[in-house]
């Protein structure tokens, strides 16, 4: 298994660039499934997930070819309608390839996920929306199957907003007969990413981006050829890393106009941002600010940022709350900060984060995406060596951190 070595205490100087958003191209990739032909999606960034979602495509008898950071897909023939276990426990967004097939094929086979490193994550308001448009569905052996000759238009209500639940339903709509409006749906920069896809295939959808989105239903839909947009959390992972070594970084090739309740949150806390349309250009302070922030859908602080905004507060001077109200179980990488000297305190969905000591190296386990970030950036801060074990965590989401880092001047290196 492979590790990450930190020697903390440099101040991190220079420009880095910014990668395709996972979270939108996985979307995007499924969605090729709702066009027969050839596909093309650039700036996909080279990540774990990127590769299971390939091999998920591939299974399921589509052709995908990955070069740099574009993906090619032969959505000619599908041969099988089954997104199967083994691929579902190492990837929950292989789910997102329910609504497309059940559009275009009128069956889809998914295995249950189970829970999560982060929480339950149930699925049930997918299957809700798909039963609303016609769908039948049975569940047997951990496997739910959805059925459907045609699916039909439906006015659907999300209790809540759910990010691959409004994105299963958008994909499964535009092939659907009818007008499909769905109420309560996620806003995030991802599902207008995915909406604007859909679009350039020939797709109808007014709203996205609101709470409310209508798609018109199609007979048919052409191939894709898109462009992903910039990962706004790959972005703000490197704001918190020039402000939690007091550096001096142009991040380049992001959009800041989905960031303003991250950027906002850390020029509360001190950092200075000068923002352009694709830049932001980082100084950290001598002295970080308390800052309190609750996790909500966008354009709230994103669920996705809150373990490395706790790692900025650690070592700002004060105490600040941190409210996760997305998954009931985001706090994994509290325990792991402690062992860095950390003074965090959790109680529910809040903890407490009491600053202003420095942190110390120590070896510590990534245990999942986000946290293994925080614990990168907890390490930069550190004085002395951090080691990051199980970093396999980190490539699910984060396209070679230390070769990002390294050229800034951050003493990082992956070893075997
Ligand atoms: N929920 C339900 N029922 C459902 C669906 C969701 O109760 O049928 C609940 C969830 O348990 C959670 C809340 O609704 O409490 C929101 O979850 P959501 O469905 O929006 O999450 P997701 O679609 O599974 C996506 C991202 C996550 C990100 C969340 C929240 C992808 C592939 N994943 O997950 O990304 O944290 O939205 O913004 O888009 C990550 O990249 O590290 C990551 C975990």
């Amino acid at each position: 298994m492979e590790k990450i070595i930190i020697d903390g205490g440099v101040k991190l100087k220079g420009e880095v660039p910014v990668s395709g958003a996972k979270n939108a191209a996985l979307p995007i990739m499924a969605a090729s499934i709702l066009s027969p032909g050839q596909s093309s999606i650039a700036n996909i960034p080279q990540l774990r997930d990127i590769t299971t979602m390939g091999d998920l495509l591939t299974r399921l008898g589509i052709g995908f070819q990955a070069e740099g950071g574009r993906v090619s897909l032969n959505t000619e023939n599908i041969s099988s309608v089954e997104a199967q276990y083994d691929l579902v426990r190492t990837m929950r967004a292989s789910v997102l390839v329910l609504g497309p097939l059940l559009a275009r094929m009128g069956e889809a086979i998914i295995s249950l996920p189970g829970g999560c490193a982060i929480g339950a994550r149930p699925i049930n308001l997918h299957v809700m929306g798909l039963n609303k448009m016609g769908a039948e569905i049975t569940l047997s052996e951990g496997y739910i199957k959805v059925r459907a000759k045609r699916l039909k238009g439906a006015n659907i209500y999300f209790d809540i907003p759910t990010v691959t639940g409004t994105e299963n339903i958008m994909m499964a709509a535009a092939l659907a007969d009818g007008v499909t409006v769905i109420e309560n749906a996620a806003c995030e920069p991802e599902v207008v990413d995915l909406a604007d896809a859909l679009i350039s295939m020939g797709a109808e959808i007014q709203g996205a981006g609101t709470n409310v989105i209508k798609i018109k239903g199609k007979d048919s839909l052409r191939p894709l050829d898109y462009k992903i947009i910039p990962d706004r959390i790959e972005a703000g992972t490197f704001v918190v890393a020039a402000g939690i070594t007091r550096g001096e970084v142009r991040i380049k090739d992001c959009n800041s106009g989905h960031m303003d309740a991250v950027i906002d949150k850390l020029s509360q806390a001190g950092v200075k941002i000068d923002q352009e349309k694709d830049a932001l250009t980082v100084k950290g302070p001598d002295m970080l600010k308390p800052v309190d922030i609750r996790t909500t859908p966008y354009p709230g602080f994103p669920t996705d940022m809150q373990a490395q905004f706790m790692a900025l507060m650690a070592v700002s001077h004060g105490t600040s709350l941190i409210t996760e109200n997305i998954f009931e179980n985001r706090f994994m990488h509290v325990a792991e900060m402690r062992r860095m000297g950390a003074d965090i305190k959790v109680e529910g969905a809040t903890a407490t984060v009491r600053g202003g000591k420095a942190l110390k190296g120590a070896p510590v386990m990534a245990t999942d995406l986000r946290a293994s970030a925080s614990l990168v950036l907890a390490g930069l801060a550190a004085e002395g060596t951090t080691v990051i074990d199980r970093v396999y965590h980190l490539d699910r989401g984060y396209q070679r951190i230390e070769e990002k880092l390294k050229p800034l001047g951050a003493k990082i290196t992956r070893v075997k």
